[in-house]
């Protein structure tokens, strides 16, 4: 009777999402007593439960028994401001703010900016949480030295968060055996197990949650714009990119969800020679200025081509923290113009 009840719930697609309520984990318990189901739901949004509570009368209406639907979720702070999207679900209250870095394609230097950026703000005296959203290739922990870490509960049964650098940090790099396991999951796994982070988590009270989302623009990114009220998005991408199809498409699915978009990051946008310190423009120059006028967001900043950056990001020690001044200023420089962005 169970599983059958369930495999009609499957049916139920989650509004506005095309996933269904059992894979989204929106089901947190059935009971069956008698002639009476009692099925808890954890939804966030009012309007999403009531919309639910509709479809699973409406689904379960010819069956000889009584539906009766809760709603377990727990109610966001009110006194706090979640930023200016649609009215998403909010899966993580205790973050005033919350930064998603995302770019249209891999290796452009995504995980190195949201890593450095995440310090630059703890070092500004922000308490920071950095959830490493990259299900595919979650290379934040190397970088933050805390790969070898393994996943510790607390008393509450909540994870630990991991902490480098005066910041917290999440990642499926910590629940894998060994950070080259790969990680071959359906994307309606990857989403269950990114809702997790933000729900069971003891990130505590933070001012910013940054997400290292992964490369594109897939359910990973939907889900989180649905389940975040997402401050604003963030955007790396590198000179040769920076007028193909795939930042547009970053940027066109920002403003298609209505998430704002805090501004452009233009990673490797020049070379400078570690021997002179001359500054050659591979890639020529103004691309970032460009792309940032035709759709009227900002330009963060431009981050040059630099070997100790690649060093740093390497060794598990930031730029931010360990490089020299004009190296960290790279990454202050972003975040100064971002909070100017979001104020
Ligand atoms: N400004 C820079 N100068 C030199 N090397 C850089 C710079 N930014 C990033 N890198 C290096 O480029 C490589 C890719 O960077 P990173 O892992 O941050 O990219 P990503 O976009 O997160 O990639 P992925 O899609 O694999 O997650 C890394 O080796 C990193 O150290
Ligand atoms: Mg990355």
């Amino acid at each position: 009777m169970k599983q059958e009840i369930l495999n009609l719930l499957k049916e139920i697609k989650y509004p506005n999402l095309d996933k269904n309520i059992v894979e989204l984990k929106v089901i947190n318990d059935i009971k069956i007593n008698k002639n009476e189901v009692e099925i808890t739901l954890q939804v966030t949004k009012e309007d999403a439960f009531k919309k639910l509570e509709k479809s699973i009368k409406t689904k379960l209406k010819n069956r000889p028994i009584k539906v009766k639907i809760i709603n377990i979720a727990p109610t966001p702070k009110k006194d706090m401001n979640y930023g200016t999207s649609l009215k998403p679900n909010n899966r993580a209250p205790y973050a005033k703010k919350i930064i998603a870095v995302t770019s249209g394609k891999g290796g452009v230097g995504k995980s190195t900016v949201a890593v450095n950026f995440s310090i630059a703000l703890a070092q500004d005296g922000f308490s920071v949480g950095l959830l490493d959203a990259d299900v595919y290739g979650p290379n934040v922990p190397r970088m933050l030295q805390v790969a070898d870490e393994k996943l510790q509960w607390n008393d509450n049964d909540k994870i630990i968060p991991s902490e480098n650098f005066g910041i917290k940090i999440m990642s499926v790099g910590l629940t894998t055996p060994s950070s080259d396991t790969p990680l071959v999951w359906r994307s309606s796994v990857a989403v269950s197990a990114l809702i997790q982070f933000l729900e069971d988590v003891d990130w505590g009270e933070l001012d910013f949650l940054v997400i290292d989302m992964p490369p594109g623009t897939g359910d990973v990114q939907l889900t989180m714009a649905q389940e975040l009220p997402i401050t604003a998005g963030v955007i790396v991408t590198t000179p040769q990119l920076i007028s193909t199809d795939d930042v547009s498409r970053a940027i066109m699915m920002f403003k298609d969800i209505k998430v704002k978009i805090g501004g452009l990051v233009e990673n490797m946008s020049y070379f400078i020679a570690p021997d002179t310190k001359n500054r050659y423009d591979i890639f020529g120059t103004g691309g970032g200025e460009k792309i940032a006028s035709k759709y009227n967001i900002p330009l963060l900043g431009k981050i040059p081509l630099d070997m100790e950056v690649r060093e740093f990001s390497d060794s598990g020690t930031p730029a931010v923290a360990m490089g020299n001044d004009e190296q960290k200023n790279y990454y202050k420089d972003i975040v100064k113009n971002l909070l100017k962005e979001i104020k």
